[in-house]
């Protein structure tokens, strides 16, 4: 069977595309929906990624701001700022770019965006959400790679899943979705013991390693999904964690880096800015 590729262009352009009607309804309603973009310092990946999401608000209507502050900001001054946004009534959603300088407190800093505005869906509540299978933001990352995932078609319940990495970012919550699938889900990680036995059991493998090509042929399942959500820079090319050209060759679907989930994980920031901008007019 040969390889279906999980296009995250075309894809993202297709969610854009709805978003872009959804915004302009709600504009007609007195209300555009605004997203700030905290930078803290001037770390050249997190420049692109920053770039990246205000381009996506200028495509689809939306007011995005990034706002720069320096290296040096102290802790206090940083949650000011914070405590600022989530007074401002056009601002629906707050982005603090990661990673933070380290004589900041990340988990401080995240705690202080009002549950509501955490668009990133990083706030303890919204992980909690997460957990339980609530409704709160579900974060960007794992929410895209799960539309990837479920724009398949195949039926998802029993599936054997297997996610490589447990960050808070992408590894746990997105187990945990994979898990509210109803998938028998394995999270394995650094310290996992004889990997490759884990992988090739996998229908469902999403690598969140961060090492370029760390997924080879010999540890996936023929026809399995599999989805990458590494980004990273090798000799000034972007590159997953999977390697594509041999995967390929084996699984059923795949997603290309770049042009894969880096693009859904936009998608669905706007759409959780929108939908954070929707919850307002619901609550007035
Ligand atoms: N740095 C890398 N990925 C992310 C993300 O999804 N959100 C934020 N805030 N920072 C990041």
């Amino acid at each position: 069977m040969a390889v279906k590729i999980l296009d995250g262009k075309i894809m993202s352009a297709e969610i854009k595309a709805e978003i872009t009607e959804r915004v302009a309804a709600l504009k007609v309603q007195g209300v555009t929906p605004g997203l700030a973009v905290i930078l803290v310092g001037n770390d050249p990946a997190s420049e692109i990624y920053v770039r990246n999401k205000q381009i996506g608000c200028d495509e689809t209507g939306m007011n995005g701001r990034t706002i720069r502050l320096r290296a040096d900001i102290s802790q206090e001054a940083l949650e000011a700022e914070i405590d600022r946004l989530n007074r401002d009534s056009a601002v629906h959603g707050i982005l603090v770019q990661l990673p933070l300088p380290g004589h900041l407190d990340e988990q401080a800093v995240l705690a202080k965006i009002l549950p509501e505005k955490d668009v990133d869906g990083f706030h303890l509540i919204n992980a909690g959400h997460m957990m339980t299978g609530t409704e709160g933001v579900v974060a960007c990352t794992p929410k895209g790679a799960l539309h990837m995932i479920r724009s398949t078609g195949e039926e998802l319940a029993g599936k054997e899943a297997v996610v490589i990495g447990r960050s808070n970012i992408v590894g746990k919550p997105m187990a945990m979705l994979l898990l509210r699938e109803n998938c028998t889900v394995t999270i394995c990680h650094s310290r996992t013991k004889n990997l490759k036995e884990h992988t090739r059991r996998a229908d469902i493998l999403v690598a969140a390693v961060g090492k370029a090509g760390f997924v080879t042929a010999d540890m996936v399942k023929p026809g399995a999904i599999v989805i990458d959500v590494g980004i990273n820079r090798v000799d000034g090319k972007v590159r997953g964690d999977v390697d594509f050209d041999a995967v390929k060759e084996v699984a059923g679907w795949i997603t290309p880096v770049p042009g894969g989930v880096g693009k859904m994980t936009i998608a669905m920031l706007l759409a959780n800015t929108l939908e954070a901008a929707e919850r307002t007019l619901r609550h007035d």
